[in-house]
């Protein structure tokens, strides 16, 4: 993965990234081989590429894309539990992905619950209202698809350098 990509997901996400329910995440399967973590990490880089390579690079941009795409799919941890079939999957998971976007961050940002709420579209007819909304669905297909295609989001060792990353802001935040 590429040092600015990286440097900009843990720059906006360490705190989510560095949370239980994230921690969690990488102990559900996603797809056909892949983890929800995984997936969630790949999804964020394909989103920060897509931001990088258009210009969308301004502060409120980035985090609102890094975040919305962090917590995009944390609903659906606990889906044998919660669902009783793929389409209640569909059609809930990204409500109770935006719960717990809310319940991680005690932020409400309107641009991030809506990105959340409508990034199963067009396969849940919610359209997303602003751009980070369609640079989030967009970069969702995308990875959605390589996990099909057995393809990883992101290699073991990508994975563990960001989590790796991630403690090691947090920890260099809180101390004084
Ligand atoms: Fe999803
Ligand atoms: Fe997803």
């Amino acid at each position: 993965m590429r040092e600015d990509i990286k440097e900009i997901i843990i720059y906006y996400g360490s705190d989510i990234i560095c949370s239980e329910i994230f921690r969690e995440s990488f102990e559900q399967k996603h797809h056909y081989k892949t983890t929800v973590g995984d997936h969630i990490l790949g999804v964020t880089a394909e989103a920060v590429k897509f931001c990088i390579r258009h210009g969308m690079t301004d502060d409120k941009t980035l985090s609102n894309v890094v975040t919305s795409s962090l917590c995009h799919d944390l609903g659906i941890l606990g889906r044998d539990e919660k669902y009783s079939n793929n389409l209640q999957t569909l059609m809930r998971h990204p409500g109770q992905s935006a719960e717990a976007y809310i319940e991680l961050t005690g932020e409400e940002n309107k641009r991030v619950l809506n990105a959340i709420n409508a990034h199963m579209f067009p396969l849940k007819p919610k359209l997303p209202k602003y751009k980070e909304g369609w640079v989030l669905t967009f970069a969702d297909k995308i990875r959605s698809s390589m996990d099909i295609l057995k393809i990883p989001p992101v290699t073991v060792e990508e994975r563990e350098e960001l989590l790796e990353l991630a403690k090691k802001r947090n920890s260099e935040e809180k101390s004084p």
